[in-house]
């Protein structure tokens, strides 16, 4: 088991989730994070964290964006750990909530 990010997260990245990660499992791309599925401890501390929800359970993935559970697993391998809070993206707030971001993710 692991928790993952989905959608909600890319172009908004509030990054609140890793302040609080107990084994700093937390990936960061430009305008996204992963959690690597391998040191993820399942403890479920970051999932309230997210500002706007962007957090679930392997097994509370919502539909539709099943395709995170790869996504977090392959990003994880590539991208740097990010283990302290930095500022959210600039147009965090105009990007909470938008649909199916996935077209957005920069890699
Ligand atoms: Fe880290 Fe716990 Fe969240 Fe897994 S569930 S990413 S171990 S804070
Ligand atoms: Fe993303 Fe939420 Fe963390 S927006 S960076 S999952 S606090």
């Amino acid at each position: 088991m692991t928790f993952i990010v989905g959608d909600n997260c890319i172009n908004c990245k509030h990054t609140d989730c890793v302040e609080v990660c107990p084994v700093d499992c937390f990936y960061e791309g430009p305008n996204f994070l992963v959690i690597h599925p391998d040191e993820c401890i399942d403890c479920a501390l970051c999932e309230p964290e997210c500002p706007i929800g962007a957090i679930y359970s392997e097994d509370e993935i919502p539909d539709g964006e099943e395709a995170f559970l790869e996504l977090n697993a392959e990003l994880a391998e590539v991208w740097p750990n990010i283990t302290e809070m930095k500022d959210a993206m600039p147009e965090a707030e105009k990007w909470d909530g938008e649909p199916n971001k996935l077209e957005h993710l920069e890699r």
